[in-house]
């Protein structure tokens, strides 16, 4: 499909800090914009990065047709531009439609569409150490109509920000054992907006203890452990990587899988399965748990120093360099900016 392309006639870049990225509050000149009507993708546009206009009853704001996708783009060290597995971020956000009953986005308007895109943005991707340009994706439903019905118009969008560390300290996480994310049968696995809405309150309460993120335990007892909601969880269990299985409740994440394939290609034992908070809080006290991480796009590997549980706090080993959550970070980041052989293919180049 042609894609038309509209320049900014006045770049903001210079706007920009790129010292001090945070995540998520700076916008590249510069956003693709694909429209869906009449059963097809009817047009694709790559135009400066600004407000649209939308009527109050466009039906994703009402119903929650809308889903996302998180990817990472990185300056490599011979300075090419280059992405992160975004084939699997297309593969996921496929399957988000099909859930949410949304029309499927072809590759060539995610991927080449993105490609055309960071050309043209290309200055905005960071080459400080630890920054990059956070890609998101997202599509919605437009239908000006309030019956709850599946919309027929839909717009793709995609937006790309400098950022910085999504955490910036080892985290402090709380046990959830009153709100749920996800139940069998329901959206978990899709990366819907409200599973995200839905995760702000009993975040937010756990914040005003001082902690800074909550770990979901299942639907039906509340006595394991599922996701973090901004990412996928991970123990080192007597040497061991344990995570929990992805389902109908959890989100399959890139970085989750990536991190297994590494582990196991260096001759790690792998145990994809449930994982109790008993097991889990008994682990620790007897020190057969290690390590704690999260691992998701935003957060790449994020190292837990606490978890509380029913009122008390417990705490991880302090990290060392020799963690496998340290060196499977410097795996990551090295293969991302080129610095070692992408031997199993994970970098897509602009
Ligand atoms: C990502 O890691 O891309 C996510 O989706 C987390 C995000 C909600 C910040």
């Amino acid at each position: 499909m042609q894609i038309q392309i509209q320049p900014t006639s006045s770049s903001r870049i210079d706007q920009v800090d790129f010292d001090n990225l945070t995540f998520g509050r700076s916008f590249a000149d510069h956003m693709l914009v694909a429209e869906y009507a009449d059963g097809a993708w009817q047009s694709v546009t790559i135009q400066p990065y600004g407000p649209l206009a939308y009527q109050p009853a466009m039906m994703s704001l009402h119903y929650g047709q809308s889903i996302f996708e998180g990817m990472k783009g990185y300056r490599s060290v011979s300075g090419d531009i280059q992405v992160f597995r975004p084939e699997e971020n297309l593969k996921r956000f496929n399957k988000s439609a099909l859930r949410m009953c949304m029309p499927e986005v072809p590759k060539e308007i995610f991927l080449d569409g993105l490609r055309t895109l960071l050309k043209l943005d290309q200055a905005w991707v960071p080459a400080k150490e630890g920054c990059s340009l956070y890609i998101r994706p997202f599509m919605f439903a437009t239908d000006e109509y309030v019956g709850v019905t599946p919309s027929n118009t839909y717009k793709f969008i995609i937006f790309n920000c400098p950022v910085g560390s999504y955490y910036t300290k080892p985290l402090r996480v709380r046990v959830e054992t009153e709100f749920i994310r996800a139940a069998k049968g329901g959206v978990g696995f899709a990366k819907n907006a409200g599973n995200y809405g839905g995760s702000l309150f009993p975040t937010q309460n756990a914040i005003k203890d001082g902690y800074d993120q909550i770990i979901w335990t299942d639907a039906a007892t509340h006595q394991f452990v599922e996701e973090a909601g901004t990412m996928n969880l991970m123990f080192v269990v007597n040497g061991s990587l344990v995570t929990a299985p992805t389902g109908d409740t959890i989100l399959d994440g890139v970085t989750r899988k990536s991190v297994l394939q590494i582990a196991k290609d260096w001759g790690m034992d792998v145990q994809e399965r449930p994982l109790s908070i008993k097991e889990l809080i008994q682990g620790i006290q007897s020190g057969v748990v290690t390590e704690a991480f999260g691992a998701g796009t935003a957060a790449v590997i994020a190292p837990i120093a606490t978890i509380g549980f029913e009122g008390i706090d417990y705490h991880l080993p302090a990290r060392k360099d020799d963690d496998f959550s340290v060196k499977v970070y410097n795996e990551i980041n090295q293969i991302r900016l080129g610095q070692i052989p992408d031997a199993r293919g994970w970098i897509w180049k602009v």
